[in-house]
């Protein structure tokens, strides 16, 4: 199949391509504004779900993103954490987590991110996770590559758990037991771990060969719909996260290289596709 074959019969592509880059680049350069100005910061702990902050950087810089990308594609749908979902009957629809890691941000760690996905037509198509403080800006097109600023990526050639790391994720949106077995597993079978905090970075990193792979036990679209095509595109497999109500609900997910993903899977067991 030619590459033409495999992309949508869809104007503007390659001009939201462009746009996805360029805005992510400018939210994280603002996003950084606020970070260098922290203490100042206002944050609140959201609803019920122990751990899960937020303030006044967050929401000003998703309404930016979405004011920037609605002046050049009004017609798209939308999907952000802080304002919710509109136009979801639009054949482009922008996922987007304006900052990724609020509580590394907020207490002052490096490790956060923005991060902007776009599903055409249901499928993952165009990512962009934007880290401002390491200057690095992960991106992918369907059928293009994957890239780290200029330079390709491709997942880790690890064979085994037992020679790379892991990244993995968990939040109090669901319970320890979906958690705590998958990493004895992890111990066990000589792999080790890494939580920093942002999972749509550490998703970005297993594209980018840093890590093996990575599990979380629920997560959501805005930290992942960017990663799954950064992961898809570096050659690596990802589990069917968007089935069911996974746009909106979240679910499960893990992405890793091919080879190593039948091994990290079988460790989390039935619940990942349940
Ligand atoms: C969270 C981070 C965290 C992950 C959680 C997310 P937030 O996003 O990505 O690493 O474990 O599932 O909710 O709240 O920092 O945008
Ligand atoms: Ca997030
Ligand atoms: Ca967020």
């Amino acid at each position: 199949m030619t590459q033409a074959e495999t992309l949508p019969r869809l104007d503007h592509l390659a001009a939201r391509y462009a746009l996805v880059r360029q805005v992510a680049m400018e939210a994280a350069r603002r996003g950084m504004t606020y970070y260098q100005q922290r203490e100042q910061l206002h944050v609140e702990h959201k609803g019920a779900v122990p751990q899960d902050v937020v303030s006044i950087a967050d929401r000003e810089l998703e309404v930016f993103i979405k004011a920037r990308l609605a002046e050049q594609f009004p017609e798209d749908g939308f999907v952000g954490e802080e304002g919710g979902a509109a136009g979801l009957q639009a054949r482009c629809v922008w996922v987007v987590d304006p900052i990724d890691g609020t509580s590394c941000f907020v207490n002052g760690l490096h490790t956060w991110c923005v991060s902007i996905g776009l599903l055409v037509d249901g499928q993952p198509w165009l990512g962009a996770v934007a880290d401002a403080n390491h200057n690095e800006l992960f991106h992918a097109c369907r059928g293009l590559g994957a890239y780290v600023n200029d330079t390709p990526i491709r997942v880790s050639p690890a064979a085994d758990i037992r020679y790379g790391v892991t990244g993995v994720g968990t939040s109090h949106r669901r319970g320890k037991e979906h958690f705590i077995p998958f990493l004895t597993g992890l111990l066990e079978g000589g792999g080790m771990f890494i939580r920093n905090g942002s999972g749509a970075l550490m998703i970005a990193y297993v594209a980018a060969g840093r890590l093996v792979g990575y599990y979380e036990t629920h997560i959501n679209s805005w930290d992942c719909a960017a990663g799954l095509v950064l992961v898809s595109e570096a050659g690596g497999r990802c589990s069917d996260f968007l089935r069911g109500d996974g746009l909106l609900g979240g679910n499960p997910l893990l992405v890793a290289s091919a080879q190593v993903y039948p091994q990290l899977a079988e460790l989390i067991g039935p619940s990942l596709e349940a």
